[in-house]
C-alpha cells in the first residue's frame, strides 16, 4: 500500500517538488499522522497555512454545512458569507476598507501590482534583496532569488531589488516612476529577517511624499502568526495595500489584497477571479476569524512565540549562529546547511522547513501547546548538540 502511493504520485506527479517519502492522512491541533499510524509534530503547518491546526472543529463544521448550501458563485452576484466576510476583515484593519478576494498568496500579490500601476499609472516597483513573494510572473519578477527567476528570463520589465533594511539605498530607487514598493515585515522564505521599524516608517515616508504606493507582503505573517493579527500592527504605519492569503481560510485555497482609498482605478473588469471570494472560502475564512476572536490566537502566539525563543536561546550549541523572529515565526540560523538537520528532526518525529540554505524556520500551529513546546526544543537540542 505505501509502496503503491509513492509509486504512483512518483509516476504521475509534474516533478517540481522535493519528494520525502513520508504519507500523511490525518491532523489533529499541531500534529499529523502518517499511513502507518505515526504521529509527527508539525512545525510546517503546511508552510504556515495551518495556523488553527489541523481538523479544527469550527471550521470542518463550517465546510460541511456551506457546502450544502452553495459552494460557488462568482463575484458579480451578492453573497450572505462573502459580506459578513468583507465586513469582518476591513473591521480587521482600520482604514483598509476595500478587498480583493482571491485564491492565493501569489495571486494576491499579481492583483496588487497590477492594482500598483492602474492607480499610479506609473510602472515601475520596488522590491528587496532576498524577498519571496510567488512564482507567476509578475510576483516572481519581485521574488528575488536567482534559483526561481533565471529559468523563466525575460521577466517582467520594471522591477528594481534593494537591500533590505537600508534606508540610503530605498531613498535612491523610489523615483517619479515608480508605482509601489513591495516589502515583507518579516522576510520568511528568504530567512526570517524581521524589518527594522525605522526601516518601514521611512518606506511610508518616501512612498507618501512621491507618489508611489506601499505594499506589504504578508502572506506568511498574517493571521496571528507574529502575535498580532498582521505583522505590521507592530509598527505604526498604515500600507496601501496589504497582501494576505495562507491561514486566511483555514486550508481552503484563498488570498486578499485589502486596500486603502489611495488605491483608485479599480472599475468592473480590470481584473478579476472565478474563484475569488467564493462561499465555500468566505465561509471557512468567517469560521477562522470567530476562532481568532474567540481564542486571542494572536496573543497565544505572542505568549508562545517568547516562551519559545526564551527556550531556544538557552540551548548551548556550536551549530548555532543565531535565533530570531517574533511570535511563533522563527529562524534558528545554522554554521551549516540546515538540511541533515532537518532530516534528524524527521527521524525524532518532528517537521521543520528551512529559510535559504543554512536557517531552519518554524512555522507551528499557533494552537500548539507547551508541552509540544518543550519536545520541540528538547529535540533540537539533541539534534544540535555535536558539530
Ligand atoms: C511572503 C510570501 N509571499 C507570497 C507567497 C506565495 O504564496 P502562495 O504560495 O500562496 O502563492 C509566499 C509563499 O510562501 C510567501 O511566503
Amino acid at each position: 500500500m505505501t509502496t503503491d502511493i509513492i509509486a504512483i504520485e512518483n509516476r504521475h506527479t509534474s516533478g517540481v517538488y522535493h519528494k520525502q517519502k513520508l504519507i500523511f492522512v490525518r491532523g489533529e491541533g499541531a500534529c499529523l499522522w502518517d499511513i502507518d499510524g505515526n504521529e509527527y509534530l508539525d512545525c510546517n503547518a503546511g508552510h504556515g497555512v495551518a495556523n488553527l491546526g489541523h481538523a479544527h472543529p469550527t471550521i470542518s463544521t463550517a465546510i460541511a454545512e456551506q457546502s450544502q448550501q452553495l459552494i460557488t458563485l462568482f463575484e458579480t452576484f451578492y453573497n450572505d458569507r462573502r459580506s459578513y466576510l468583507l465586513e469582518k476583515l476591513t473591521s480587521l484593519m482600520p482604514g483598509m476598507d476595500r478587498v480583493f478576494l482571491c485564491n492565493s498568496g501569489t495571486e494576491s500579490i499579481e492583483a496588487a501590482l497590477k492594482f500598483a500601476r492602474l492607480s499610479t499609472g506609473r510602472s515601475e516597483i520596488v522590491a528587496a534583496m532576498r524577498g519571496f513573494h510567488g512564482r507567476s510572473f509578475g510576483a516572481l519578477s519581485a521574488t528575488w532569488n536567482k534559483k526561481y527567476r533565471e529559468p523563466f528570463e525575460p521577466l517582467v520589465p520594471g522591477f528594481h531589488h534593494v537591500p533590505y533594511n537600508q534606508i540610503p539605498a530605498l531613498e535612491e530607487a523610489i523615483t517619479d516612476q515608480t508605482a509601489a514598493v513591495l516589502l515583507e515585515v518579516i522576510q520568511g522564505e528568504g530567512g526570517v529577517y524581521p524589518a527594522d521599524p525605522k526601516y518601514l516608517q521611512a518606506a511610508r515616508r518616501l512612498c507618501t511624499d512621491r507618489g508611489a504606493l506601499l505594499i506589504m507582503d504578508e502572506v506568511q505573517t498574517g493571521f496571528g502568526r507574529t502575535g498580532k493579527m498582521f505583522a505590521i500592527q507592530h509598527h505604526s504605519i498604515l500600507p496601501d495595500m496589504l497582501c494576505i492569503a495562507k491561514s486566511l481560510a483555514g486550508g481552503i485555497p484563498a488570498g486578499a489584497v485589502m486596500m486603502t482609498d489611495s488605491v483608485q482605478n479599480l472599475a468592473p473588469g480590470v481584473h478579476g477571479s472565478t474563484f475569488g471570494g467564493n462561499p465555500l472560502a468566505c465561509a471557512a475564512a468567517l469560521a477562522v476569524l470567530q476562532v481568532f476572536e474567540e481564542q486571542d490566537i494572536p496573543g497565544q502566539a505572542a505568549n508562545k512565540g517568547k516562551y519559545l525563543m526564551e527556550r531556544l536561546q538557552k540551548i548551548s550549541s556550536p551549530l548555532i549562529r543565531e535565533v530570531r523572529g517574533m511570535g511563533l515565526m522563527v529562524g534558528i540560523e545554522l554554521k551549516r546547511k540546515v538540511s541533515p538537520y532537518l532530516q534528524m528532526l524527521q527521524q525524532h518525529q518532528i517537521l521543520a522547513l528551512n529559510a535559504g540554505l543554512s536557517t531552519i524556520r518554524l512555522l507551528p500551529p499557533l494552537v500548539i501547546n507547551y508541552p509540544q513546546l518543550d519536545r520541540l526544543v528538547d529535540t533540537l537540542a539533541i539534534v544540535l548538540a555535536d558539530e
